[in-house]
């Protein structure tokens, strides 16, 4: 199989098991892509493998089966009421990466738009039950970091500017995981989101008090910037922009470091 992630809560580790086979070796030997290795199984069901933290603790490793499907990241899990409740990014298939495939020739109504849905786990009665929290296509979630593997309330994505289909990642949503509600920020035409960092405002009181920030690239100019939003006010627009004099590849990940690592 191919698992890219996985999340924790309190006393779990849980990692997706998705429908796919994965035969690293002819990209290992360097004669494909490590997407090229990747076979979506549609009759093959998703296995939840939920992984005590505490092996003294004795618990079983439990696996829950839901239906087929892709994960390649999840945003956050946590335990409340009985369940084990993990939020992540689905695509209802995976597909198909070939040989000598042109990135540019890619035709997004053809592919799934990774949307964000919420899988209320049982361990007592192994039962799985999905809702959908975002359909606008979204990637690379990011939390308060003091809310990983606990109960919490925003979520930050890099989404699409339209809010139906697969398209490229070119504005920031906020998913309010309670409300239900969500709010978007565009970078659309020429801009293209990379996954945001979400850095806590310091003191701060409210879950959503402080500053996303993301790597955006602007394909009119060929350069990049880094752009600042105010996490609770996303109406408001960047409040900073810190453009470069060059672009930086598109990058997908976002980290946050507080050490300067070139030479000065
Ligand atoms: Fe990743």
């Amino acid at each position: 199989s191919f698992i890219h992630d996985f999340a924790i809560s309190a006393n779990y580790c849980i990692f997706f098991q998705s429908a796919v086979q994965f035969n690293p070796l002819p990209y290992i030997f360097g004669f494909k892509g490590a997407g090229e290795c990747v076979h979506f199984r549609p009759h093959l069901p998703t296995r939840i493998i939920i992984v005590p933290r505490d092996p003294k603790a004795g618990k079983p490793v439990k696996v829950l089966s839901t239906k087929a499907g892709f994960v390649f990241h999840h945003t956050n899990a946590f335990e409340q009421d009985g369940n084990i409740y993990l939020d992540s990014i689905c695509y209802d298939s995976l597909y198909q990466v070939k040989t000598n495939m042109d990135y540019r020739e890619i035709d997004f109504d053809e592919l799934a738009p990774g949307q964000l849905w919420r899988f209320t786990l049982n361990l007592e009665e192994e039962t799985v039950e999905q809702q959908l929290l975002l359909s606008r296509c979204c990637e690379f979630p990011a939390v308060h970091p003091d809310k990983v593997g606990r109960p919490y309330r925003y979520a930050y994505l890099g989404g699409a500017h339209q809010e139906l289909g697969n398209a490229p990642l070119q504005g920031i949503v906020k998913v309010d995981t309670i409300s239900g509600q969500s709010c978007f920020w565009s970078t659309a035409p020429d801009g293209f989101v990379s996954e945001p960092v979400f850095v806590p405002r310091p003191q701060a009181k409210t879950e959503d008090d402080g500053w996303i920030l993301t790597m955006v690239y602007n394909g009119k100019k060929h350069r990049s910037e880094i752009v600042i939003l105010d996490a609770a006010n996303f109406e408001g627009g960047a409040i900073a922009r810190l453009p470069l004099k060059h672009h930086i590849p598109y990058g997908l990940h976002g980290n946050w470091t507080n050490e300067y690592f070139a030479q000065t």
